[in-house]
């Protein structure tokens, strides 16, 4: 049971503050019946009953959004000196705790997600629940060929004594490739590709779990995921799914 002002706010309609002002002129419903008590608590099962202004409320208890991230904005909130992906937030989810799920390099692009929900953010992350993260790149130095694609799928240990654990590469040819990996060890991809004898060059993330990157999604554009995309991911991080 939850604070109908709280999951109102959480859900886009405002700041606490304008929510309680929204209930007070009586705009908001629970089964046509009209709640002005901010306090009033409502259960998952109600969310769906739930009206404003006479349309059905579009409820979350969660947020996610994904984000066609370009390159040459780092993956933080707030930085001095360098552009953040925060001003792809739209004004309206500022503030409702939303924060990337793992970290993209600053030239890298593509799939990054955004959540308030911090176990989605820790399962994604944490290398104990393999979850798969798919990346196109292209390289210069030297060609891929058919035994890295065993070496990369063996594992291996490089001469620091890093670890990376079994990953998928699929040849485009030589120089182009998509590698999917089970861990997010910072600059996995181009350290696995260092490694190898090769320079990254250009690097997009383009699925996270069975969630691929929306081609609909220009470079700097954001959506909240829809349903299903979102039952999707929270089954295959293997989170309940929420009942709406
Ligand atoms: N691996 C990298 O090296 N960089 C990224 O941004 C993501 C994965």
């Amino acid at each position: 049971m939850e604070r109908i002002d709280k999951i109102l706010a959480k859900s886009g309609y405002g700041t606490r503050k304008e929510v309680k002002q929204l209930l007070k002129d009586g705009r908001v419903d629970l089964a046509g019946e009209v709640i002005t008590d901010a306090s009033f608590k409502i259960s998952e099962k109600m969310f769906k009953q739930i009206s404003v202004d006479g349309n059905k409320a579009e409820i979350h208890s969660s947020l996610t959004f994904m984000l066609n991230k370009p390159a040459g904005f780092i993956t933080a909130l707030s930085d001095k000196r360098h552009n953040t992906i925060a001003e792809f937030i739209p004004q309206k989810w500022r503030n409702k705790g939303l924060v990337p799920i793992g970290r993209l390099d600053k030239d890298t692009e593509g799939l990054l997600l955004l959540t308030n929900d911090g176990q989605l953010s820790h399962r994604i992350c944490s290398p104990k629940w393999e979850i798969e993260k798919e990346y196109h790149l292209i390289t210069q130095g030297r060609p891929f060929d058919q035994q890295d694609v065993i070496n990369f799928a063996q594992g291996f240990k490089t001469l620091d004594g890093t670890e990376f654990k079994p990953a998928k590469l699929k040849l485009v040819d030589g120089f182009e490739a998509y590698l999917t990996v089970y861990e997010g060890q910072y600059h996995q991809v181009k350290r696995m590709a260092k490694s190898t004898g090769r320079e990254v060059k250009y690097l997009k993330r383009i699925r996270i779990a069975d969630l691929e990157l929306d081609p609909a999604l220009e470079p700097g554009e954001i959506r909240i995921l829809t349903d299903d995309e979102r039952d999707k991911l929270y089954l295959s991080c293997q989170l309940a799914k929420l009942e709406l």
